[in-house]
């Protein structure tokens, strides 16, 4: 059991304040009937809880999430973290928006990394994400600072063995663009289901080859909305969510 008050709060993202100013201006109503008492003591586990409780005439089952779920376009300089004593984080980035939610990052990208970043509260679905067993396919753009070649692609398809001796699963380095006079020979697009630490420049450094930039473009089979300039973001669709869980669909192997 638990308090009106505490429970509105949470399941709006509001302040406790807030959530007790509605209850008292008589904006909020169990089973159609209107509850002024903040400390009315309600089951949060009742299923039928959000359908009987309205706000402001809304049953909370139409506005009511439990979690939330963005997308975010990470621009350069900004740490894949919570918090950080020094930097700008991708939550620092959404915190205005959800001044009550602990937004973390589900997955990494170095600082100088841009491109996909998946931010939630829902730690069961970061966990789910990130498990390494769940193989998720990752896709990103990479600039390198010389032509990709025969030699890397294949080394790549075949699991590149690091510097440090750590053996990686067989990734895809393939041309970023079509064949043709308009194709960068240093464009080049990766497919991993791994994450290590610095995994792609590490991979391309056994070859000799640098990284000038490198832009993540997907996640499983969601793609980075293109109208999201740098620093931007949205909250993932009810369909983007749902093939990120698919078994088969968010993850492979
Ligand atoms: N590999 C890297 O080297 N950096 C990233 O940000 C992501 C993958």
């Amino acid at each position: 059991m638990m308090r009106l008050d505490k429970y509105l709060a949470t399941a709006l993202g509001i302040p406790r304040s807030e959530s007790r100013k509605k209850i008292a201006g008589g904006r909020v109503a169990l089973g159609g009937v209107v509850c002024k008492k903040a400390d009315t003591q309600i089951d949060e586990n009742d299923p039928t809880l959000a359908a009987a409780l309205a706000v402001e005439g809304r049953a909370l089952a139409t506005t009511y999430q439990r979690y939330v779920y963005l997308m975010l376009n990470k621009p350069q300089g900004v740490v894949s973290a919570s918090r950080d004593a020094r930097d700008t984080t991708v939550a620092d980035l959404v915190r205005d928006a959800y001044p009550r939610r602990n937004l973390f990052p589900a997955g990494r990208l170095d600082k100088t990394s841009t491109g996909f970043i998946l931010l939630t509260d829902d730690g069961g679905f970061a966990h789910d994400i990130l498990a390494p067993g769940r193989h998720v396919e990752k896709q990103y753009i990479v600039t390198l600072d010389t032509p990709l070649t025969p030699e890397m692609m294949a080394g790549f398809a075949a699991g590149v063995t690091l510097a440090d001796g750590q053996a990686m699963a067989p990734a895809v380095a393939e041309f970023a663009d079509a064949p043709g006079p308009g194709q960068d020979p240093c464009k080049a697009r990766v497919t991993l289901r791994q994450g290590v630490y610095h995994q792609i420049k590490r991979m391309f450094g056994v070859y000799g080859a640098g990284v000038n930039a490198l832009h993540r473009e997907k996640i499983g089979p969601v793609a980075m909305d293109a109208a999201l300039a740098p620093g931007a973001w949205r909250e993932l669709t009810a369909a983007e969510l749902a093939a990120l869980r698919q078994p088969h669909g968010g993850a492979q192997g």
